[in-house]
């Protein structure tokens, strides 16, 4: 097509789409002063801004499963044109957070990494392989002989050694590779129950991950999915008549040690959610602190938003986006319940995705919406796509039609480049944003197993323990904004705390 005639055309199309776009381009915006006031309120606050060098009373980790910067941005424009507006102007709670870095997030033996080494990282402090938890890199995939003496701990075991509460909140089952780190030692992510043993493993003695969750160390809060690796194979779920646990022991862990597992799985996506039955992660998150937080000596807090990485596996970025926006609601509502000056609270993501949205998209354009030109097959393309995965289709040899609609379905999988049964993971950085005390610490481009060690000096734990920072001094009880706790003696809490939803 000669140049003018696609200059044309796309000048056309462009028209056409302002035309058809919902949100207005506020007008303020063509105004300098509009940027310049902009630009001086951030200066202001950035001159104004003060590290906080004292010692983090509590921990929150908040992990987007998934969750590279193409997410984020399109998460928070999706968040926006939710709300009605043009959608790029838009903070997401995330945003608001001072201190940044980037995380490299590769395991020791691969450039494409997956949750279970990552997660050893970041929880552990010690970058480890991939499929492995819990596990320094001399420790081989699959190998249970490779376990003893490899064993790496998690700053949730340390923040727990040290008399705080600590807890675990996921989206995905809490046997996943992300929470599975905090609390096991597994060469194998995909030990789930002991069914999921290899009889080598049996052999050598190596435990499940569930078996880990409820015997390796005191977790007072457990909240998310994975009901099945926790009941005997004859035990009936007692949500879903049709499946039972998985078990072969004969064990309830749930009866052994249990606080409330919400789904068999994990737990369905927030566009499918069953509002009367399933929590969301802001309820989570809302609960599990109020229960950590009795504790005088602080918590650890670790919560997944564990199905961005699920909706981008399965190629449906709406999927994946709509989790996304769920994770950060969840981020606002902590910080809600909690105080910057005393809770250092981080949020990064384990490894990003093959996931890219541009394309020619004019100011306000939906997010999953169409590009303004027309590929050179003469056909609409997204503005989101993916590097490889279940989106590659043809009909009768060229690319699917698609339209507005069509695109913006809840399960439509973006195009990919590169046919795959499931999209990968991306191998580019993924950042971290991080406030309260000593969220300075996060800056620069760090390893990612630099994040564990960040928050455990933070808190003072283990092998930081001797750090010299001071605590936050206490208000004085006319000044305590502290929720008053009729009733409660303030000892720790039992070791079996039983909860149930309520
Ligand atoms: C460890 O187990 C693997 C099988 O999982 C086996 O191939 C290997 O030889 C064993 N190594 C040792 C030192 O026993
Ligand atoms: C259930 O577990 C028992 C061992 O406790 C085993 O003998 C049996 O085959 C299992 N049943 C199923 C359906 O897997
Ligand atoms: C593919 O081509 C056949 C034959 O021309 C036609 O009948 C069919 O509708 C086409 N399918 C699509 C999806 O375009
Ligand atoms: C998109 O395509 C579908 C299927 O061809 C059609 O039913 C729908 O009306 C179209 N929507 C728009 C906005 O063109
Ligand atoms: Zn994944």
């Amino acid at each position: 097509m000669p140049l003018q005639c696609a200059t044309l055309i796309t000048g056309l199309l462009l028209w056409l789409q302002v035309l058809r776009s919902s949100a207005v381009i506020p007008v303020e915006e063509e105004d300098p002063r509009f940027w310049n006031v902009k630009g001086k309120e951030a200066l202001r606050r950035a001159l104004n801004l003060q590290p906080n060098p004292h010692r983090a009373k509590n921990l929150i980790l908040f992990l987007g499963d998934g969750m590279g910067i193409a997410t984020v941005t399109a998460a928070r424009i999706l968040q926006g044109q939710m709300a009605g507006k043009t959608g790029e102007e838009t903070s997401l709670n995330m945003d608001a957070f001072p201190y940044l870095a980037l995380s490299k997030t590769y395991n020791v033996d691969q450039q494409m990494p997956d949750s279970a080494g990552t997660a050893t990282a970041y929880l552990c402090g010690v970058k480890a392989n991939y499929g492995t938890l819990g596990l320094s890199a001399a420790a081989r995939r699959y190998q249970c002989n490779t376990t003893a003496g490899n064993e790496v701990s998690s700053v949730l075991h340390r923040a727990r050694m040290a008399g705080k509460s600590v807890g675990i909140i996921s989206t995905a089952r809490v046997q996943h590779a992300s929470p599975g780190a905090a609390y096991s030692h597994t060469a194998n992510r995909g030990w789930y129950s002991d069914a999921d043993l290899s009889s080598d493993a049996v052999n050598h003695g190596c435990r499940d991950i569930a078996y880990q969750l409820v015997h390796n160390t005191d977790i007072h809060v457990i909240l998310g999915g994975g009901r099945q690796y926790m009941l005997p194979n004859v035990t009936q779920d007692p949500e879903y008549s049709g499946s039972r646990g998985t078990r072969l022991d004969r064990t309830n862990l749930i009866d052994e040690w249990l606080k409330g597992l919400f789904e068999p799985s994990d737990l369905r996506f927030e566009l499918d959610r069953d509002v009367t039955t399933d929590p969301s992660l802001t309820e989570m998150v809302e609960k599990a602190i109020r229960i950590l937080r009795r504790n005088p000596k602080g918590f650890y807090l670790f919560v997944e938003g564990g199905r961005i990485d699920h909706g981008h596996h399965a190629g449906m970025a709406k999927l994946a986006l709509t989790e996304a926006v769920q994770f950060d609601r969840a981020i606002g509502r902590a910080a809600e319940l909690t105080s910057e000056l005393d809770t250092l609270s981080v949020v990064t993501a384990d490894h990003s995705h093959v996931f890219s949205f541009g394309g020619y998209a004019p100011r306000g354009n939906p997010v999953l919406g169409l590009s303004r030109v027309i590929a050179e097959d003469g056909k609409p393309f997204t503005n989101a796509l993916y590097g490889n995965g279940p989106g590659y289709r043809l009909e009768n040899g060229s690319r699917a039609d698609v339209n507005v609609t069509i695109a913006g379905g809840n399960e439509y999988m973006q195009n990919s480049a590169v046919p795959l049964p499931a999209e990968t993971h991306g191998s580019e950085d993924v950042a971290i944003f991080a406030k309260g005390p000593m969220s300075h610490l996060f800056h620069g481009v760090q390893e990612q197993s630099y994040i564990a060690h960040a928050m455990a000096y933070a808190a003072c734990i283990e092998p930081y323990s001797d750090c010299l920072l001071e605590p936050l001094p206490e208000p004085s009880s006319a000044m305590s904004c502290r929720p008053s706790l009729p009733g409660l003696t303030l000892s720790l809490l039992p070791a079996l705390y039983t909860y149930a939803w309520a």
